[in-house]
């Protein structure tokens, strides 16, 4: 059984996309072991409560240190027998300690199609909003393994989503997670589940 360990930060939607493929026996191999908010009072902690999963606020500002706020969401993860972190809308940036204490085993699901629209300063509505800035005609979404830099880690799985000339950032953040990320974050957890991923370099192969 592959333990999850998902970090929020907001609404969970993806989380509940988690949530409800492990339901509906799609995620066989996956349990969610414990959700982590980067703060409280987010929708995604609700979810998780509403579904008896254990789960935890760990929030940076209350550490002086990226080392010391490292360190106790590292612990905190392997003492709920965490497998592989799943990164899923959540806000707060991890140092090189946390990375190396689950090396190649932390995933994140980013609203564009990387390398586009990405790194720092892009998260939540803003890689929507330069993308329609751009006058792109397709973006999507990037599942890809966790590095020290924002949003570089080898990439799993993305999946294309047109722009439509109406699209306001919002219509077109909502299109890119019905479409996109609440699919391919759970095909690409699943693939890890059931042993199938193979990382040659930057190339993930499957
Ligand atoms: C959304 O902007 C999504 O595109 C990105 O994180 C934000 C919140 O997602 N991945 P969620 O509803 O909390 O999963």
């Amino acid at each position: 059984m592959l333990r999850l360990g998902i970090l929020v930060s907001g609404g969970g939607s993806n989380l509940q996309a988690i949530i409800d493929n492990i339901k509906s026996g799609y995620l066989d191999k996956c349990k969610i072991a414990t959700v982590v908010g980067s703060k409280s009072g987010i929708y995604a902690l609700e979810r998780a409560t509403q579904n008896d999963i254990p789960s935890k606020v760990i929030s940076r500002r209350d550490y002086s240190s990226i080392d010391e706020y490292d360190r106790v969401l590292s612990e905190y993860l392997k003492s709920s027998d965490v497998d592989l972190v799943v990164m899923a809308g959540f806000l707060s940036i991890v140092g090189e300690e946390f990375v190396r204490s689950f090396q190649n085993r932390i995933i994140n699901i980013h609203p564009s199609l990387i390398p586009a629209f990405c790194g720092k300063g892009y998260y939540g509505i803003i890689p929507h909003q330069k993308a329609l800035e751009y006058g792109v005609k397709v973006t999507g979404a990037t599942v890809h393994f966790v590095e020290l830099e924002t949003d570089s880690g080898p990439i799993i799985m993305q999946k294309a989503v047109e722009v439509r000339p109406e699209d306001t950032p919002e219509t077109l953040q909502k299109r890119v997670m019905e479409q996109a990320e609440w699919h391919i974050l759970s095909e690409s957890i699943k693939l890890i589940s059931e042993n199938k991923l193979r990382v040659q370099g930057r190339r993930v192969i499957y």
